[in-house]
């Protein structure tokens, strides 16, 4: 399978205030953007073709990932939407660029999941049912804020995909990836289309629809707290594959992950689940757990960090602590000695009060 179309288009509001400065797929996850890690998966299995299905911000998109995808030698596309055409329409606008003489399937992706992408069992999964389509699944705790899919465990064939049920039906849902036969492109007309509530159920009641199960950890990372959630799940799996690649200084508490450039300071505390950018500065005494640090962001003196995501260049105090899922946007500045709990702060605030209760700063 040589061609793959990656959604990247939606404003990423629930990522708000890192999606206010950058597409949500250009956001780092484990220092690496989220586009990053579907793209190398994709040329691993096999793919040497991808479009991405971009609705906005596309000249950054395209800046920042041309060179990234020449050095992973796969050929780049851009498919630009004048207005957002959900998850099925893009697939419409791009038509001719999925359509190929051998006729052969695609995969799509959403752009917002992490897991360990298997994408060459897909792949055989694929051939091996001869239908039109292949869904990956996954098992959730909470599935009503995803897709939710019922099917035979024998055969893998979907009998009923409901987008966002209201009411229980199932934990098992659909985690984004597909691989779908250009025949699924006569079910799409070429306007704003749901895939999950116009297409699927369709291809499900007729039986063309089929879910195979994905092995080990799965999270969409589309907001803080399932991104940080997502982030201990990957070093994790990490820890496992590539043990090596984790950070191991003085002071380190599980698995971590420090970019070479940053500058960890003297008697700090950093763990578990940690990222920490490139040129990030931790000054001395430093705790910080399940958290995200992104690049040229400075944490200062005995300042305590949990579950926090600090974005690009922002500066936290000295003896701050910070902690329920508070994200500071790009270019913040926290003062000393304050208390933030679960503040979202926007790009370019100073903030010189303490935040007792979880909110957005303005
Ligand atoms: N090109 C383009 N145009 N892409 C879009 C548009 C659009 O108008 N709208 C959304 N997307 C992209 C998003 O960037 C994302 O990669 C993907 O389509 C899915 O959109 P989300 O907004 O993240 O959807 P969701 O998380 O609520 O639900 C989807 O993902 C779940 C798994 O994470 C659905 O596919 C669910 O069925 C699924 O369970
Ligand atoms: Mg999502």
């Amino acid at each position: 399978m040589s061609t793959a179309l990656i959604l990247v288009g939606g404003f990423g509001t629930r990522l708000r205030p890192l999606t206010l400065s950058r597409p949500k797929p250009l956001v780092e996850f484990a220092n690496k953007p989220m586009l990053l890690h579907q793209i190398e998966a994709l040329v691993k299995a096999g793919v040497r073709r991808v479009i991405l299905a971009v609705s906005y911000r596309a000249e950054q998109m395209e800046q920042q990932l041309t060179v990234e995808a020449d050095k992973l030698g796969v050929e780049l596309l851009f498919s630009l939407e004048s207005e957002p055409l959900g998850t099925a329409g893009p697939l419409a606008l791009a038509r001719s660029l999925l359509l190929t003489p051998s006729n052969e399937p695609f995969f799509v992706l959403n752009s917002d999941i992490i897991c360990d992408f298997p994408f060459t069992e897909m792949i055989a999964f694929h051939k091996a049912h001869g239908g039109e389509g292949t869904i990956a699944v996954t098992k959730v705790e909470e599935p009503s804020k995803y897709g939710v899919v019922v099917y035979d465990g024998l055969s893998g064939r979907i009998k009923s995909f409901i987008e966002k049920p209201q009411e229980f039906v199932s934990n098992k849902i659909n985690a984004g990836m597909y691989i779908l036969s250009p025949k699924v492109l006569d079910r799409i007309e070429l306007k704003p289309t749901s895939i999950e509530k116009e297409v699927f159920p369709h291809m499900a009641a007729d039986g063309a629809l089929f879910a195979m199960e994905l092995p080990g950890f799965w999270m969409d990372v589309g907001q803080p707290r399932d991104f940080l959630t997502g982030l201990s799940l990957y070093l994790g799996s990490v820890r496992q594959s590539n043990p090596d690649s984790l950070y191991n200084g003085p002071g380190v508490v599980g698995n971590v992950l420090v970019d070479p450039s940053a500058r960890i300071g003297q008697n700090c505390r950093i763990g578990p689940n940690v990222a920490i950018g490139p040129d990030v500065s931790v000054e001395d005494g430093v705790c910080i757990k399940r958290s995200v640090i992104l690049k040229g962001a400075t944490v200062r003196s005995h300042s305590w960090l949990e579950g926090c995501i600090i974005g690009w260049r922002s500066v936290v105090g000295r003896w701050v602590r910070m902690e329920n899922n508070t994200v500071l946007g790009e270019d913040v500045i926290v003062k000393d000695e304050l208390y933030i709990n679960g503040g979202q702060v926007l790009p370019h605030k100073s903030i010189a009060a303490s935040v007792t209760e979880p909110q957005i700063i303005m």
